[in-house]
């Protein structure tokens, strides 16, 4: 029977979400699968982001998937639109959460990839959602390398963080979403930029406590709490960035690639 919850991301970002997903259900089983070797997927063309989603989707419905959460902003942008109704798993992106969660701040401000900022999900999104807030995005291509190097504090994280930043301060936004699921492992050095100045948002809270209902609503199993990780990339590479990020490093990580350059 299908009974896991997956969950994708192109690498190491989606862990901030798993994060909170085992916090809000820690009795459920998980899959986690990193696409290290196409990672960053913010660089990636519509194309190859649908095409590795599908992939993904498929992969982790045949291991048990009944429901994936794509903690990715990139392919929840480009290939959630076009994949939902494709597949017959139900899916749950970012953006939506992430928009709802912003939901009081009149002005906010986007950190996210190149893709998801020229897709315009997230002006789109607030659009929908029938709000009237303004929002202005940032494009960082720099701080998804910083992260899968394990590169967290410091002086390039802080001067890439201070240049994405600025604008978005000056324009006085309240909020500032963190739009890419690498972002928040960054959240410290970014908090004591922004200090006084806006509030930063991890949408992942609202992310998991929207998978919960959804785990509820197909009756999903709360047993003994278990995630199995899969990477297209190094497995121990991946073991140990895990490790520096959750705090424990993961038991059981294959390598799994699904094809594509
Ligand atoms: N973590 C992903 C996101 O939320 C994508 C990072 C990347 O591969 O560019 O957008």
């Amino acid at each position: 029977m299908e009974k896991a919850i997956g969950i994708y991301d192109s690498g190491v970002g989606g862990l901030s979400v798993l994060r909170e997903l085992t916090k809000q259900l820690p009795h459920h089983k998980f899959l986690y699968y990193a696409d290290t070797a196409h990672m960053p997927y913010g660089e990636r063309s519509q194309q190859e982001i649908i095409t590795f989603s599908k992939q993904i989707i498929d992969f982790l419905s045949r291991q048990g998937a009944a429901m994936i959460v794509v903690a990715c902003n990139t392919s929840s942008a480009i290939a959630l639109p076009t994949l939902i109704s494709r597949v017959s798993v139900p899916l749950l992106g970012m953006i939506e959460p992430a928009v709802s969660a912003a939901g009081d701040y009149k002005s906010l401000g986007l950190l996210a990839t190149a893709a998801t900022v020229a897709s315009g999900a997230y002006a789109k999104a607030v659009a929908r959602a029938g709000s009237v807030q303004k929002i202005y995005s940032v494009a960082c291509p720099k701080l998804v390398p910083l992260v899968e190097k394990g590169i967290f504090h410091g002086p390039q994280v802080r001067s890439a963080l201070t240049e994405y930043t600025a604008p978005l301060l000056a324009l006085g936004v309240e909020c500032i979403i963190l739009g890419c699921t690498h972002y928040p492992f960054l959240k410290e050095e970014l908090t004591e930029i922004a200090a006084g100045k806006a509030e930063i948002l991890d949408p992942a809270r609202e992310v998991a406590k929207r998978a919960a209902l959804m785990a509820q609503s197909l009756f999903l199993p709360a047993e003994e709490g278990s995630v199995y990780y899969y990477t297209s990339g190094s497995a121990q590479g991946f073991k140990e960035l895990a490790g520096k990020l959750l705090g424990t490093e993961p038991q059981s990580v294959s390598r799994v690639f699904l094809g594509g350059e």
